[in-house]
């Protein structure tokens, strides 16, 4: 028979913990708050009070809702308090040996029947499960950040917890409103073992100068309609926490691409631990805050000296892109002459982008004609997702003129993305020139260097093979694996609508390029793609690929 949870307790209430103590006490139960010291209870009280008092502050809850949901809470620095609960759930930072230790004290307090379970995002449940005398009643209940938006919980079931346990605690999960998913107990279970790599990745990209933290962010919210960018939703996550999340894949997986990126121990090792200490890639206003402010690494806004101008602008070719682009250069009121295939009609235009084929021989005969023709000093650009934008600029006689415009229509935003290349021989002048078309033509532009995949692609595609070869390997089902990201990370849509919708051929062209370019194991197409591409099902355009569309 189900036990009857009415008091939950919550060990450890900082950032995860206080998210979970205020989601329990939403719900009607009964809380028992614990911290070690009464200045971490404070701070945790503290994150329960601010949290719910934005919510009366936005008419979501009445001040007296929120009394009565504090009055459930006892804040305490006394774990014996716990035995009264049938349900504790243990949010303490991400240290095996720590994690341990509350377990093997929790197991003397509570009494038999009550469940034990961890908030990790990344330990082995198993290993904490055997730091206590009945390892059965261990599980993982994993929230998301957030904890009192995100409506996804994983509940991790070890080879020894009790099919009631599982249960119980799914059930629990259901009566919070969250939509929980079972997984087996492995390093980062569904949602952080995508998840990760991705921010990784982002926080490399940072580290290495190719773009600047505004640029990556900007380019996954306009560009996949992410709710916030890779480096943002780091700090939100904790520096410190990433890297032990990171670390921990790593050690189990060995996947290089989990190896944490160095800049996040450094930030880590300088006390920057993002928004909880008020600085991490970015800085904010105190301790907490969501208020990003100004800093050092802050464009000032004011326009870049140098920017040429551009009244006519040329067009050449007829893929999707360029029907986009033409639009949104028309309504700026640009002077917009469109061709199929290079004519002396576009040897006046100050810009000229090329958007034909990606393919390399057709972009280099494209280039080549260009050259020829265009007025000396036009800037040429080339919305090449799949050729390098320097071979591009190899074929004119004015390399330093040449420049990537890879357009990515916005997802749930209003604006396009445009990705703006700079190759070794670009020019500044040109880079910013472009920047400055593509603001006044209404769509957002970032800046990066001339790598396969560029900012977004680069960032996407691995996260998309990644879930392709959790669902391969059988961790979970493609409805799994979307609702954890859709659930667990607000994103759009989950990784294979987003596949089915692409095109798995697509998908597949994009991933080869980039394990031929960074040839990382992990880089490698899932096998299931491949055979799926082979067998021609390449999603929505064929009735079938992850999904059946018939
Ligand atoms: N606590 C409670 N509620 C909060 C909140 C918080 N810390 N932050 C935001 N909210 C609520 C707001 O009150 C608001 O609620 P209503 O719609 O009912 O008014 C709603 O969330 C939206 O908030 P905002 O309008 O202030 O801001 P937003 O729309 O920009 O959303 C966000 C902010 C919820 C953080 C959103 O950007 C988001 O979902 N980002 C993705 C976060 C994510 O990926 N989380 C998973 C990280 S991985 C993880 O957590 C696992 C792990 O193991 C580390």
């Amino acid at each position: 028979m189900a036990r009857e949870i009415t008091t939950v307790g919550v060990v450890g209430i900082g950032t995860m913990g206080a998210g979970i103590t205020e989601v329990f006490a939403r719900n009607g139960f009964f809380v028992v708050g614990v911290e070690q010291d009464q200045a971490a209870l404070h701070r945790g009280r503290g994150h329960v009070e601010t949290s719910t008092g934005r919510a009366v502050r936005r008419g979501k809850m009445s001040a007296a809702e929120q009394s009565q949901l504090l009055e459930r809470i006892t804040f305490t620095t006394d774990m014996d308090v716990l035995a009264a609960c049938q349900l504790v759930v243990e949010a303490v930072p991400e240290h095996r040996d720590l994690k341990r230790d509350v377990f093997a004290r929790l197991d003397k307090i509570v009494t038999p029947d009550a469940i034990l379970a961890t908030n990790t995002s990344s330990l082995s449940v198993t290993e904490i499960s055997v730091a206590t005398e009945l390892p059965r009643r261990v599980v993982g209940m994993h929230f998301f950040n957030p904890a009192p938006v995100q409506e996804f919980v994983e509940v991790v079931r070890t080879v020894v917890t009790d099919d009631d346990v599982v249960e119980d605690v799914t059930a629990i999960a259901r009566r919070l409103g969250k939509a929980p998913v079972e997984c087996r107990d492995r390093a980062g279970f569904i949602a952080n073992a995508l998840l990760f790599g991705y921010l990784n990745h982002a926080a490399s990209m940072y580290e290495t100068r190719y773009a600047s933290r505004e640029d990556i962010d900007d380019a996954m919210r306009v560009g996949c309609g992410y709710p916030m960018g890779p480096l943002a939703l780091l700090d939100l996550i904790g520096l410190d926490t990433a890297y032990e999340i990171l670390e921990t894949m790593y050690r189990q997986g060995r996947d290089r691409l989990h190896a944490p990126t160095p800049i996040l121990k450094q930030l880590v090792t300088a006390g920057f631990r993002g928004r909880k200490s008020g600085r991490g890639f970015y800085t904010y206003d105190k301790p907490d805050s969501p208020v990003v402010v100004a800093d050092t690494a802050t464009p000032t806004g004011a326009p870049p000296a140098g920017v040429r101008e551009v009244r006519s602008v040329g067009v050449v070719g007829s893929s999707d892109p360029a029907a986009r682009i033409v639009e949104n250069l028309v309504q700026a009121r640009f002077d917009v002459t469109t061709v199929d295939v290079v004519t002396p009609a576009v040897t006046g235009a100050d810009l000229v982008v090329e958007a034909v084929a990606d393919e390399l021989s057709a972009k280099r005969e494209v280039f080549t004609a260009l050259d020829a023709v265009c007025k000396p000093g036009a800037i040429l650009a080339t919305t090449s997702s799949l050729v390098p934008v320097i071979a591009c600029a190899a074929s004119t006689s004015r390399a330093a003129n040449v420049v990537g415009t890879h357009m990515v229509a916005g997802v749930a935003v209003d604006r396009d993305l445009v990705e703006v290349v700079r190759t070794v021989s670009t020019a500044d002048d040109v880079v910013a020139t472009v920047r400055s078309v593509c603001r006044r033509a209404g769509m957002h532009p970032v800046t990066c260097g001339d790598r396969a995949g560029f900012i977004v692609n680069a960032l996407l595609f691995p996260y998309l093979n990644d879930a392709v070869k959790m669902l391969e390997a059988q961790y979970a089902t493609a409805d799994d694996i979307d609702t954890a990201m859709r659930l667990g990370c607000r994103l759009p849509t989950g990784p294979f609508q987003v596949l089915d919708d692409v095109g798995l051929d697509t998908a597949l062209a994009i991933q080869r390029m980039l394990y031929a370019e960074f040839p990382e194991p992990g880089y490698a197409p899932a096998p299931l793609l491949e055979n799926l591409v082979t067998a021609g099902f390449l999603g929505r355009k064929t009735g079938r690929g992850f999904r059946d569309h018939a």
